[in-house]
């Protein structure tokens, strides 16, 4: 019978470890501000003031968002992805991270402050980050769009 694998750390083909920090795990196994249903998004999706959606050409994962904006200031932001453990724990933190903040703050946040706050991502998962980040500029972008 195959073992059931308790742990969040995984050995690399050269026997190296990548080490997943508790932040990492923590909003990998419950993700924040995702959807539980298809209808819950397409609910959200028609009051979203800004949508961004971004490929990741490292991987070929994808990633979508949504926020909600009043007088300058982001009060909502929910995501989905078809993307790694490391890009929905750094999308799940980022989300956190930018709900009321100002749309010029939210701008400001980069890949490195995500991974910080996560105390840390395997080398190879730093791009996993940037789907993220990618997602919310361009869910700015076409809000400010929108706003012409
Ligand atoms: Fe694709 Fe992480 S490997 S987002």
């Amino acid at each position: 019978m195959t073992p059931i694998i308790h742990k969040a750390e995984v050995k690399g083909k050269q026997g190296q470890n990548w080490l997943y920090t508790k932040e990492v795990k923590e909003h990998f196994f419950h993700p924040k501000n995702t959807f539980k249903s298809v209808e819950e998004e397409e609910e959200f999706e028609k009051n979203a003031d800004g949508i961004g959606e971004v490929g990741s050409p490292a991987c070929g994962d994808m990633m979508r968002m949504y926020i909600k904006v009043k007088d300058g200031i982001i009060v909502a932001c929910r995501w989905k992805t078809f993307g790694c453990a490391s890009a929905i724990a750094s999308t799940s933190i980022l989300s956190e991270m930018v709900i009321g903040k100002t749309l010029d703050d939210a701008r400001k946040i980069k890949p490195k402050d995500i991974v910080q706050k996560l105390k840390g991502l395997p080398q190879r998962k730093i791009h996993c980050s940037v789907l993220g980040d990618k997602a919310l500029q361009k869910a700015i972008d076409n809000f400010e769009k929108k706003k012409r």
